[in-house]
C-alpha cells in the first residue's frame, strides 16, 4: 500500500509517486545528514562574482580529484517553467567554480549568501566575506575559508527538467587550497577545520562530536 504503516511492520513506507516534491524534499533533507555544504562561488561573463551555498554536495573521486554539487532548478515566471539558479547559469557559461569548506565561523555569513537576490547583486558584498583572487579559474575564493578547491567543469547532467529537479555539477579539482596550520603531511586536522554540515530546514551541526572505528583488515 502506498505512503502507509504496514501492521507487520514498525517502518512507514513512501512511494514518492504519490506525495508533494515539497514532502519529498522534506524527507530527503531530513534523512540525509549531515550534509557538508559547499560555500560555492562563480563568476558571470561580465565579471560579477556569486556565492552561494549548496548543501547536497560530495566528493566523487581522487583520481581525477572530482567533486560534485547540485544546484535545484527555480520555478519559473509561469506555471511549471523553470529558471537556474545564478550558481547553474555561470558555471554553464564559464565552466569555473570554486568550492570554499564552511566552517563555524562563517556560517551565518555562509548562510546570508543562499538569499534569493538577483543575479546583479554580488553575495560577497551581501555575507560581508572577502573574495581572494584564484590561481587557476577566474571565480574569487573565500578568504575566511579554511579550505577551498578550485574547479574546472567536466559535466552537467539534468536528472530533470521540473521545478526543484536536481542539476549535477561535476568539477575537476585544479587547486586546493587549505590553511598552513590544518595540514601536516597532507592530513587534515578537523578541528582546526571545524567544518559544519547542514540537518533539515534551519538546523545545522557541528562536526565536534567525533567517534574512532579502527577498519577490520
Ligand atoms: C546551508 C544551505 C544549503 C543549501 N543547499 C542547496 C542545494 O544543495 N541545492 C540547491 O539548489 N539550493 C541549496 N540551497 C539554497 C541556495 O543556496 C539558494 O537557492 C541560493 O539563493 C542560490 O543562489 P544563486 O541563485 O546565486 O545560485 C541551500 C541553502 C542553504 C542555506
Amino acid at each position: 500500500m502506498d505512503n502507509a504503516r504496514s501492521s507487520a511492520s514498525p517502518m512507514l513506507c513512501f512511494n514518492p509517486a504519490t506525495c508533494q516534491p515539497r514532502q519529498i524534499y522534506k524527507l530527503m533533507t531530513g534523512i540525509i545528514v549531515p550534509r557538508p555544504v559547499a560555500l560555492v562561488s562563480t563568476m558571470d561573463k561580465q565579471g560579477v562574482a556569486n556565492l552561494a551555498p549548496f548543501s547536497f554536495f560530495c566528493g566523487v573521486g581522487s583520481v581525477p580529484p572530482t567533486v560534485l554539487f547540485c544546484p535545484s532548478l527555480r520555478p519559473g515566471a509561469t506555471a511549471g517553467s523553470v529558471e537556474p539558479k545564478d550558481t547553474l547559469r555561470n558555471v554553464e557559461e564559464t565552466g569555473e567554480f570554486v568550492i570554499n569548506i564552511v566552517s563555524e565561523a562563517i556560517a551565518a555569513a555562509a548562510n546570508a549568501s543562499s538569499a534569493e537576490v538577483p543575479p546583479q547583486v554580488d553575495e560577497f558584498v551581501l555575507s560581508g566575506l572577502t573574495p581572494i583572487a584564484s590561481k587557476a579559474v577566474r571565480p574569487p575564493r573565500v578568504a575566511e575559508s579554511p579550505a577551498q578547491m578550485e574547479c574546472k567543469l567536466l559535466q552537467v547532467i539534468y536528472t530533470g527538467h521540473a521545478p526543484g529537479s536536481g542539476v549535477i555539477v561535476l568539477g575537476e579539482v585544479l587547486r586546493f587550497h587549505l590553511r598552513e596550520d590544518l595540514v601536516e603531511d597532507f592530513r587534515v586536522d578537523p578541528a582546526g577545520l571545524d567544518a559544519v554540515g547542514r540537518m533539515a530546514g534551519n538546523t545545522w551541526v557541528r562536526t565536534r562530536d567525533r567517534i574512532e572505528l579502527i577498519r577490520p583488515t
